[in-house]
């Protein structure tokens, strides 16, 4: 049996936590959050003890496996106490807010060795597979990404999120997920220009976050690309079309679904988008199964350079609109 605990029983904690609760070789043994209604609504559902501190919860627990679901804030510490205990995590994307302190603790963790599995979910999706092997004869020099979704519109998510300095906002919080993935597919970017602005509501109060942000990309090898993204759509909806010499690949991060077009011809393959976080915990759980990390799926150094391109994205913005 794996026995497994969670640092931060918030929005996203329970994606992990409904895989986890299925799996017959895994036990949730303990729970962790600073807000005792957040704790006490997931032990509800999931068991494990409660934990106001993680500091309590990793001395005496001593889990196998940890998953870190706090905000970025909330890194270094606990990864550098649980590394020293030998205890792998999977840390959920950012793995920062600020590019110098992010650079410390992966200095810190590679000290210690740490086994440190980044939640970067598009990277472990079959589809995502799929197109790596489809295009291996190919040659892209396009790329296009977009992410939109209402949470400027609902306002439904904790306030942090809306606060820039906090969060970083549709960027540094969620256009991470495609840049990385930009960065797995075409590799590093070299140079980067930013547009952004707020059409419906203005910066103001908590509410600092940009609502839509225009990117456009020149990748080391050669390649373009663009990355558009808002807050303040329609609902929640991600794609990269990839446009090759041989294909072009739709890749339906939101749908689940890779479309390749090859002259006439189109094919479509599916994945079950229900199951869309499984994969990454899958693979955390075979490394700590294992001890094999040689084919970790996103190191944290390798997120700490997403986090490097993200933020100079978000100063290439600050730029143009001083
Ligand atoms: N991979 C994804 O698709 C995805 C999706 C959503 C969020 N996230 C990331 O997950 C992280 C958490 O996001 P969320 O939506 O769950 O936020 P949230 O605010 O809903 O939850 C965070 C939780 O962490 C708790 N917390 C804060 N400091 C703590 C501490 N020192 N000790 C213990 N608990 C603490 C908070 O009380 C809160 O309950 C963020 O980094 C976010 O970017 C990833």
């Amino acid at each position: 049996m794996i026995r497994v605990a969670l640092i931060g029983t918030g929005g996203i904690s329970p994606v992990h936590l409904n895989y986890l609760q299925k799996r017959d070789d895994v036990e949730i043994v303990a729970l962790c959050d600073i807000k005792p209604e957040n704790l006490a609504r997931r032990q509800e559902v999931y068991g494990g003890k409660p934990f106001e501190d993680y500091h309590d919860l990793i001395d005496e627990i001593r889990p196998d496996a940890m998953w870190l679901c706090t905000p970025p804030q909330v890194r270094r510490e606990p990864l550098t106490l649980c590394a020293e205990r030998g205890i792998p995590v999977l840390c959920e994307k950012p793995v920062g807010r600020d590019f110098d302190e992010a650079r410390r603790t992966a200095d810190a963790l590679s000290k210690l060795e740490a086994r440190v599995q980044v939640g970067y979910v598009f990277r472990s999706m079959p589809i995502v597979q799929r197109l790596l092997e489809a295009r291996a004869d190919d040659h892209i020099h396009l790329v296009q990404s977009f992410y939109g979704c209402n949470m400027g519109i609902t306002r439904s998510f904790p306030d942090w999120f809306y606060d820039k300095a906090i969060s970083g906002g549709a960027l540094i919080d969620q256009a991470t997920h495609n840049l990385d993935l930009l960065r797995m597919l075409m590799g590093e970017v070299s140079e980067v220009r930013a547009l952004a602005a707020n059409p419906v509501q203005t910066k103001e109060g908590g509410y600092t976050i940009d609502e839509v942000i225009s990117l456009s990309l020149l990748f080391a090898d050669g390649p373009a690309g663009s990355h558009v993204h808002t807050w303040v759509g329609d609902t929640w909806r991600n794609e990269i079309l990839l446009i090759g010499e041989k294909r072009i690949y739709r890749l339906g991060l939101g749908s689940g679904e890779l479309t390749i077009e090859e002259g006439r011809e189109t094919h479509t393959l599916r994945q079950d988008q229900s199951r869309m976080y499984e994969h990454e915990n899958a693979q955390f759980l075979q490394r700590v199964e294992s001890g094999d990390w040689s084919d970790n799926v996103c190191s944290f150094d390798d997120a700490l350079a997403t986090l490097e391109l993200t933020l100079q994205a978000d100063a290439a913005i600050t730029e143009k609109s001083a």
